[in-house]
C-alpha cells in the first residue's frame, strides 16, 4: 500500500484510543471542578491572528507554520489555542457574561518541527485560560491547576520553574541590556542566536547551544530589570505557590517560544520524558487582546502535550482501565440463528442496554468462541438451529465457565439479574 501517514502525525488506534479516552476524561473532571468550562474553535484560523498573536519573529510563526492560501484568505492550522481563544472572547464579547471567564480546551495543534520521539507536527493540547484577572492568584492557579492534574496521574517528580518576564516598561529595558551584553561577543554566539540579536534577543536565552549557554552565565537577568510593580506581582505569585506547598525553581532565563507573555511564564518538565521533557507550560499575556485589537483583557494559562502526558503516564506503568467487556456473544450457527442473533443483538443493545456481539463473518463455531475469549465477553450463548427449534440455549460464565440452558423469552431479564449479581459482588456496598 503506498500511503502512510503525513510525516509528524500518527494514529491513535483502538487500543491507545482508550487510553487517550481516559486521559481526556480526567482533565475535562478536574477542569470543570474548577469552574472551566470547555471551548472548542475551529482548527482554521487566519494567518494574521497567529502571526500578531504568537509573535512575528518566534520559530512558531517564522517557521513552522501550516499555512494555506484560500483566494484572497491565508490561513493556518492553528499552532496553538491561547490566541484563538481570545479571538472567540472579543469576537462574541464573553466579557460580558461576567468578570472572569474560566475556558478551557483539548485538541489538536500543528506546528512543522523535526519530528521526535514527543515532537509532532500533529499533536494534542490541553490547555485552560483565565481571561479578565490581572490578580496575581490567577497565575497562581493556572499553575496550581496543571500541577494538580499532573499530579493526579501520579506523576511526581515534576520539576516547576518559573520567571517574570515584565512588563512593556521593564522588558524595553531588558532587551537593550542584553543587546548591549551579548553584541560585542556576537562571533562567538551560534548562528542562530547571532540572528536573534536584532530581531528578538530574549530568545537567545532558550539557546540549547553549549557555547552561547557558556556565554548566557554572565548575561543580565530580567529579575534584575523588573519595575516595583512587576517584582511585587512575581513575589505574590510565589508566595501562593508556597500557601500550596508547591515546589518551585526560580530560572531568570526562562523566555519560551512565545512572544505574548507578560510577568509570570513557566514551564513544567518531567525526567520521564526524553529531550521533549516538557509537559506543559504557560504564562500571562496581558497584552495580547490589544495586540489583536481588541479591548484591554489580562489574561494567563497554560497547555500541556497529551503525547507528552501519555508517555510520562506508560513510563511511569500508570494503570489504565481496562476496555469494557461485552455483556454477551452469541455465537450462532447456521442462517436462522444468525438472523435470530442479528434480530436479538439489535433489539437488546437498544431496548436494554446490553453491550450484545455476534458474528459479522459467518465463521465457525470454534472460531466464533475464540472471538468471545479475546473480547472477553461476559456470556456466551451458543445457539443452533436445533437449540432455535425447542426456544432454549445454552449461556456460558466466560470467568467461571458455569452453563445453564435458558428459555431463550427469559433471556435478557437472567442475565442482566446475572451482570447486577456479578456487579455488585465484585463492588459490594458498604451496609449501614
Ligand atoms: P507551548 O509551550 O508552546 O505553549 O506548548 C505547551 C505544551 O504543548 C508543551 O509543553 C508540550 O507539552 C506540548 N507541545 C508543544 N509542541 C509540541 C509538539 N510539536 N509535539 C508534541 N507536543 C508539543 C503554548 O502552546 C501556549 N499556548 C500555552 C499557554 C496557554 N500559555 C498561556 N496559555
Amino acid at each position: 500500500m503506498r500511503f502512510r501517514t503525513v510525516k509528524g502525525t500518527h494514529d491513535i488506534l483502538p487500543e491507545e484510543a482508550l487510553r487517550w479516552r481516559h486521559v481526556e476524561e480526567e482533565i475535562r473532571r478536574i477542569l470543570e471542578l474548577s469552574g472551566f468550562a470547555e471551548i472548542r474553535t475551529p482548527i482554521l484560523e487566519q494567518l494574521e491572528l497567529i502571526a500578531r498573536g504568537v509573535g512575528q519573529t518566534t520559530d512558531i510563526v517564522t517557521k513552522e507554520m501550516f499555512a494555506l492560501e484560500r483566494g484572497e484568505d491565508r490561513l493556518v492550522l492553528r499552532p496553538e489555542m491561547t490566541a484563538p481563544v481570545m479571538r472567540a472572547y472579543l469576537q462574541h464579547g464573553l466579557y460580558t457574561q461576567g468578570a472572569v471567564m474560566k475556558l478551557y480546551y483539548i485538541g489538536p495543534m500543528f506546528r512543522a518541527e523535526r519530528p521526535q520521539r514527543g515532537r509532532l507536527r500533529q499533536f494534542h493540547q490541553y490547555g485552560a485560560e483565565i481571561l479578565g484577572s490581572s490578580d496575581p492568584l490567577a497565575d497562581a492557579e493556572a499553575i496550581a491547576l496543571q500541577m494538580g492534574i499532573l499530579e493526579h496521574f501520579g506523576l511526581r517528580q515534576l520539576r516547576l520553574r518559573i520567571n517574570s518576564l515584565g512588563d512593556a516598561t521593564c522588558r524595553p529595558r531588558y532587551r537593550e541590556a542584553l543587546q548591549a551584553y551579548f553584541r560585542p561577543l556576537a562571533e562567538r554566539l551560534s548562528p542562530s542566536s547571532r540572528e536573534r540579536l536584532e530581531k528578538n534577543p530574549l530568545r537567545i536565552l532558550d539557546s540549547k547551544d553549549p557555547q552561547d549557554q557558556e556565554l548566557l552565565a554572565g548575561a543580565p537577568r530580567i529579575t534584575d530589570f523588573l519595575t516595583e510593580a512587576c517584582r511585587e506581582h512575581f513575589e505574590q505569585v510565589k508566595t501562593y505557590l508556597e500557601e500550596l506547598g508547591i515546589p518551585y525553581e526560580e530560572d531568570p532565563f526562562l523566555v519560551r517560544g512565545l512572544d505574548y507573555y507578560m510577568h509570570t511564564a513557566f514551564e513544567i518538565t518531567s525526567p520521564l520524558l526524553g529531550a521533549q521533557d516538557a509537559l506543559g507550560g504557560g504564562g500571562r499575556y496581558d497584552g495580547l487582546a490589544e495586540e489583536l485589537g481588541g479591548r484591554p483583557t489580562p489574561g494567563v494559562g497554560f497547555a500541556g502535550g497529551l503525547e507528552r502526558l501519555l508517555i510520562a503516564l506508560e513510563t511511569a506503568g500508570y494503570r489504565f482501565p481496562e476496555p469494557a467487556r461485552p455483556d454477551l456473544y452469541i455465537a450462532a450457527l447456521g442462517p436462522e440463528a444468525r438472523r435470530w442473533a442479528f434480530v436479538h443483538a439489535n433489539r437488546w443493545r437498544r431496548r436494554f442496554s446490553l453491550q450484545v456481539e455476534y458474528d459479522l463473518a459467518g465463521r465457525s463455531l470454534r472460531s466464533q468462541l475464540r472471538e468471545a475469549d479475546r473480547i472477553r465477553a461476559r456470556f456466551v450463548l451458543i445457539l443452533g438451529e436445533e437449540e432455535l427449534s425447542r426456544g432454549r440455549a445454552p449461556l456460558k460464565a466466560l470467568d467461571s465457565g458455569e452453563q445453564t440452558l435458558l428459555s431463550l423469552d427469559a433471556l435478557p431479564d437472567t442475565l442482566i439479574a446475572r451482570i447486577r449479581r456479578a456487579e455488585s459482588e465484585r463492588s459490594p456496598t458498604p451496609s449501614s
